[in-house]
């Protein structure tokens, strides 16, 4: 039999053990699991190193074992407590760095080109195939590049035809020579002129204005597309050959170009030109004619060296004509519905 100190000591490895498990169990992450681990293994320790005092050698052995069995449990216990810990810890982490990959593709919010915009496009391609330049003017003019220029002075009547929108003159130069929205876009002829010397071979695409109120076939701002031909020897049979040639490089080889008699101030002589297909009817397309030799000499070109042609059409009612939009003020209300039709 040991002594009453043995038997404490049975009591007190007992307890020490139960206090471990019971540590362990109350630590919540890893760290917490891993520190009360460290500080169970000491007071177990400590215990061990009261075993030399036990003087019964089966008592003694029986307190090791005992002190073993507590030690061997808090390290099986901790392990598994540290494995559950770490995993769930790893999940957790897993969780709060994860990305949202999810995409969100917004369908049908990329833009297109307006169908007036596409016409002006091909008419440009054709030109410049063609051999033609492409040149800009502004939409606000001076009455002189507008009319006077183009052999239009203050009293002509042509110029009631062009219902102008004039701006508010802001100082003494535009009460004497009005700034108005250009009602064509045969102004840029006079400033392509001025600005280059002949040879000329330009086309003058652009929005024009009028003070018209909007039907199915009108509307006051529409665009333009200027030709304009200045060189040496140039003759009426150059204009028809050109107006032919865009016909069936535009419309198609089974389309054909006709002109009539007109009367424009600024090409002498003028005409208008139409067009068709095989079958079709002629559908007017704009006028046309020699460049008038006062036109030429506000351009600062010599008539007696240069001759030229001119012509300008309407780019909208062709768009309207082609996609068959029954009403023109359909491509400017901007619904939608209406301009996804022509991606
Ligand atoms: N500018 C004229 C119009 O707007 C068209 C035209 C251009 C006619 C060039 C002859 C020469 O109607």
């Amino acid at each position: 039999m040991g002594g009453a100190g043995d038997g404490h000591l049975r009591d007190e490895i007992a307890a020490a053990g139960a206090a471990a498990l019971a540590a362990l169990e109350g630590a919540g992450g890893t760290d917490a699991i891993r520190s009360a681990l460290a500080v169970q293994r000491r007071s177990l320790a400590a215990l061990k190193s009261r075993l030399g005092g036990i003087a019964d050698v089966e008592q003694r052995k029986e307190c090791g074992r005992l002190l073993g069995e507590a030690v061997a449990r808090l390290e099986r216990d901790a392990d598994a407590r540290l494995a559950a810990a770490s995993e769930s810890e790893r999940a957790a982490a897993v969780a709060a760095e994860a990305m949202d990959l999810t995409e969100h593709l917004q369908p049908a919010l990329f833009g297109t080109t307006h169908i007036v915009t596409q016409a002006l496009d091909r008419l440009v391609d054709v030109f410049v195939g063609l051999g033609f330049v492409v040149a800009e003017g502004p939409e606000i003019e001076t009455d002189f590049h507008n009319f006077e220029a183009l052999n239009m002075p203050a009293s002509h009547p042509a110029r009631s035809e062009f219902d102008t929108l004039f701006l508010e003159p802001v100082n003494d130069l535009q009460r004497r020579s009005p700034v108005l929205l250009r009602t064509h876009t045969s102004p840029v002829q006079i400033r392509v002129m001025q600005s280059v010397a002949p040879p000329i071979y330009a086309v003058m695409p652009g929005r024009v204005f009028r003070r018209d109120t909007p039907d199915a076939t009108h509307m006051p701002v529409f665009h333009q597309i200027e030709g304009l031909v200045v060189d040496r020897g140039i003759t009426f049979a150059d204009l028809a050959g050109t107006i032919e040639a865009f016909t069936k490089a535009f419309f198609g080889e089974d389309f054909t170009s006709r002109l009539r008699p007109s009367y424009f101030p600024f090409t002498e002589p003028s005409a208008e030109f139409d067009v068709r297909g095989r079958d079709g009817a002629w559908i007017e397309l704009g006028g046309c004619g020699m460049v008038h030799p006062d036109v030429l000499r506000a351009g600062g070109v010599d008539p007696e060296e240069f001759t030229g042609f001119a012509f300008g059409f309407g780019i909208d009612r062709m768009a309207k004509e082609r996609h068959a939009v029954a009403d023109i003020r359909e491509m400017y209300t901007n619904d939608l519905r209406f301009l996804r039709q022509f991606r």
